[in-house]
């Protein structure tokens, strides 16, 4: 697949111990790599429950203007998840501007793909970016430790060495784009902000 090796491609090796049914799990092969605008069909196929073509080609819009790059997760050179890594200067939380770092949104694995370390590797590709275009931290806000929803993300980053800097939670404003390109109601949730400093 063009540019697939992009950060890299391979076949894991499964831990020890593991039954069969999670070897087999583990020979698949994963890769991380820019989304571009030929992925978008591909993409709503291999994570049909998001359905979100909209959100996709602002994002991509946003890349191609260098604010931001979006990376795709493939499993077997199926497209299952991505992340959007913030570099721009057109968007800014108050806690970039505290730490003046990348920032990541929207870490997603499609349901049936995760517990494989996709979501690892999509996080450490978006760190290797982020080190390459001179970051010193890269940040992110996810759920407050009281949602039960966040449970997953936040012990992926705090295994990944994200450190939570919100001292308790503070309130986050969401807002999401429907498919036909309109901005719909903002929610509000109970958040906290983590942070990497890279080495
Ligand atoms: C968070 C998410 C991206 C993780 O993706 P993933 O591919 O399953 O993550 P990995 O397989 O790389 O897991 C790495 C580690 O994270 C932790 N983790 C992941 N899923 C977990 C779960 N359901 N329960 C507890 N810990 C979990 C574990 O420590 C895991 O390591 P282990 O499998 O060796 O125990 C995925 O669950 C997801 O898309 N969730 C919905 C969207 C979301 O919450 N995004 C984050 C918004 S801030």
């Amino acid at each position: 697949m063009l540019g697939l090796r992009a950060f890299g491609s391979r076949a894991r090796a499964p831990p020890f111990g593991v039954n069969a049914a999670r070897r087999a799990r583990y020979a698949s092969v994963m890769a991380v790599r820019r989304f571009v605008e030929r992925d978008l069909p591909l993409v709503e196929q291999g994570v049909p429950e998001r359905k979100i073509s909209a959100v996709h080609r602002e994002r991509l819009a946003r890349q191609s203007q260098d604010e931001c790059r979006y990376l795709l997760s493939f499993s077997n050179e199926r497209p299952v998840g991505w992340v959007v890594l913030l570099i721009g200067s057109d968007e800014w939380s108050e806690w970039r501007f505290r730490y003046l770092c990348a920032e990541l949104q929207d870490l997603y694995i499609s349901p049936a793909a995760r517990r494989q370390g996709l979501g690892t590797e999509l996080l450490t590709a978006a760190e290797h970016a982020a080190r390459q275009l001179g970051f010193g931290a890269v940040g992110l806000s996810t759920g407050a430790a009281t949602d039960l929803d966040y449970v997953p993300a936040r012990r992926l980053y705090e295994k990944r060495g994200y450190i939570d800097v919100s001292r308790g939670p503070w309130l986050v404003s969401w807002s999401w784009t429907d498919n036909q390109g309109e901005r719909r109601a903002d929610w509000e949730v109970l958040g906290s902000y983590f942070i990497k400093h890279l080495a």
